[in-house]
């Protein structure tokens, strides 16, 4: 059963399982990982042999680890307040084991523990082992498990046996070549198809929708081409800023923490080709040739059509709020981009000639994360309109928040008058299907358990994707770095952001 056919419809557990998570005390685990098996739970859609194991450094008792979790559900769950009687019964799968992840007996009694929780708990010997650690833990994870003789051959699985998967969370890597050094520290434990990367974009439920958007309706496809579409618009915006995590960011800037991963995933949806099923294989091999027929990116082409801006101090929301590099564990000259936009091309036979304008930022005037494909304008202009001509049909699709889709058009407005007003149709996913939707992780992981892969990063994508970026690095190096314009927290970004719409005669929307 594939995830996409099945919409909003939850009709299938997953997998007998335990659930490993490594780095159990860090801030995924108790805000994002246990409150989605605990809804998936409450949705009846955990399998009825499962358990969750944590293990961290810290020595602390099942009780302990139970307590905490519980008090994480009740303040990021989505359904609120907790279910007392659905808790009791759901916590006596959760326990702990603590370990250090470079002492090889931290995964002997893991097996232990897994052993005994098959016999208890009826897990069925499957594993899925996440990790919730920074990369440079991989390493010594994958190899404590292959020594201790907790992964499983996938050809194990395909016999009837049980199955053996691993969960990786972002960041993959910091450019190229640092994640083919991570890859092939999974690969040398763990079959490519036991490995499910994690891009908790894939799983909102309107990234999936785009898809059955464009595949499942006849209207579209036709026209999802150069010679409908006129430019595309991908907007990936925040108005927070760095929120206490200055020194993480200065290690990555926006570009590495958004656009090599979410948005360049959001522009091969938009871009690909209909696959020729929805396996997971079919969908991103048609995403991978997304990715390998971008324009390189060559240094004197980054000049052109990639945008750095940082922000400055300004208002949001009607706050004052603090430069970027007046943030705690920011250098005073940091020249870290918060806001990056580009130019793209996908130089295929579908969208030869068709810019993608990508931007990405924080301190921007709103959060919202969009695509918009902006069709062109008709060929002859029949009607009087303000701007000289009548504007452009856009169809919009708000991936965050307000999740929907809006198709504008223009219109004449009741009058004795032709005057032409732009209206949209407006399509929401909350008023359709109220609004307690499940969160992203929910479906990922459920998908993991399923052995599920479509909608998870294979290891060819994550690596085109730093091909592509580390290019862009490059100039920027050879440029010496310089620092990045500057511009106001709650604008749209820098100036020389505009320019570079308006050099093809174009302008961002203000979504
Ligand atoms: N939080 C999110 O919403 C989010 C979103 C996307 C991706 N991620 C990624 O998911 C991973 C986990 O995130 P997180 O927010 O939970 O991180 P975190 O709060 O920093 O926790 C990381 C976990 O790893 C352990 N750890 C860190 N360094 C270690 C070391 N040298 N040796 C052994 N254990 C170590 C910590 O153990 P101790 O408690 O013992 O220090 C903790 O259990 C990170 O790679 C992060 O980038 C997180």
């Amino acid at each position: 059963m594939n995830p996409l056919r099945n919409g909003l419809v939850e009709d299938r557990t997953g997998d007998a399982c335990a659930v490993v998570i490594f780095g159990a005390s860090g801030d995924l685990t108790k805000r994002k990982l246990v409150p989605a098996f605990y809804n998936l739970g409450v949705s009846r859609s955990l399998p009825s042999g499962f358990a969750i194991v944590g293990v961290a450094r810290r020595e602390k008792t099942h009780e302990q680890f139970r307590a905490e979790m519980k008090e994480g559900v009740s303040t990021f769950s989505r359904r609120k307040p907790i279910d007392p009687a659905f808790w009791s019964d759901f916590e006596r799968g959760i326990t702990y084991v603590a370990g250090t992840f470079d002492a090889q007996k931290t995964y002997e009694d893991l097996r232990l523990h897994l052993d005994q929780l098959d016999r208890d708990r009826g897990t069925a010997k499957n594993r899925l082992f996440y990790l919730a650690v920074p990369p440079s833990e991989f390493g010594q994870i994958v190899a404590g498990l292959k020594s201790a003789g907790l992964v499983q051959p996938p050809n194990v699985h395909r016999e009837g046996g049980a199955w053996t998967r691993v969960v990786v969370e972002k960041p993959f890597g910091h450019d190229l070549a640092s994640a083919q050094v991570l890859n092939d520290t999974i690969a040398s434990t763990f079959d490519e198809s036991q490995v499910f990367r994690i891009d908790h974009y894939l799983g909102k439920e309107t990234v999936q929708n785009l898809l059955v958007f464009r595949f499942a309706n006849s209207l579209f496809e036709p026209i999802w081409h150069r010679e409908h579409v006129d430019h595309v618009q991908i907007t990936v915006a925040e108005d927070i800023g760095v929120e206490g995590r200055g020194k993480f960011y200065e290690q990555i800037g926006v570009t590495k923490d958004i656009v090599e991963n979410h948005l360049m995933q959001l522009l091969c949806l938009t871009a690909m080709e209909p696959p020729i099923s929805l396996a997971a294989d079919a969908v991103r091999d048609e995403k991978v040739k997304v990715l390998r027929s971008l324009r390189p990116m060559e240094r004197s082409l980054v000049q052109e059509n990639v945008i750095r801006g940082q922000y400055d101090r300004g208002a949001v929301r009607g706050d004052e709020v603090p430069a970027y590099r007046e943030e705690p564990d920011v250098a005073r000259d940091s020249r870290v981009e918060t806001f990056v936009a580009m130019r793209v091309f996908v130089d295929n036979w579908r969208w030869g000639g068709v810019p993608f304008y990508v931007r990405a930022g924080k301190r921007l005037a709103r959060r919202v994360t969009e695509i918009a494909v902006q069709f062109k304008r008709v060929p002859h202009g029949l009607f009087r309109a303000p701007d000289g001509g009548i504007t452009q049909n856009v169809l919009a699709m708000r991936i965050q928040p307000d999740e929907g889709i809006a198709l504008r058009f223009t219109t004449k407005e009741p009058g004795q008058h032709t005057v032409l007003r732009d209206v949209a149709m407006d399509f929401r996913y909350g008023a359709a299907f109220g609004s307690n939707t499940p969160e992203a992780y929910e479906r990922l992981l459920l998908d993991s358990m399923r052995g599920e892969a479509t909608l998870f990063t294979r290891r060819d994508e994550v690596e085109e994707q730093w091909a592509y970026i580390d290019r862009v690095f490059d100039a920027w190096r050879a440029e010496a770095n310089a620092p990045p314009p500057l511009y106001a927290a709650g604008s749209w970004g820098p100036e020389q952001a505009d320019d570079l719409v308006a050099r093809d005669g174009r302008r961002w929307r203000k979504p």
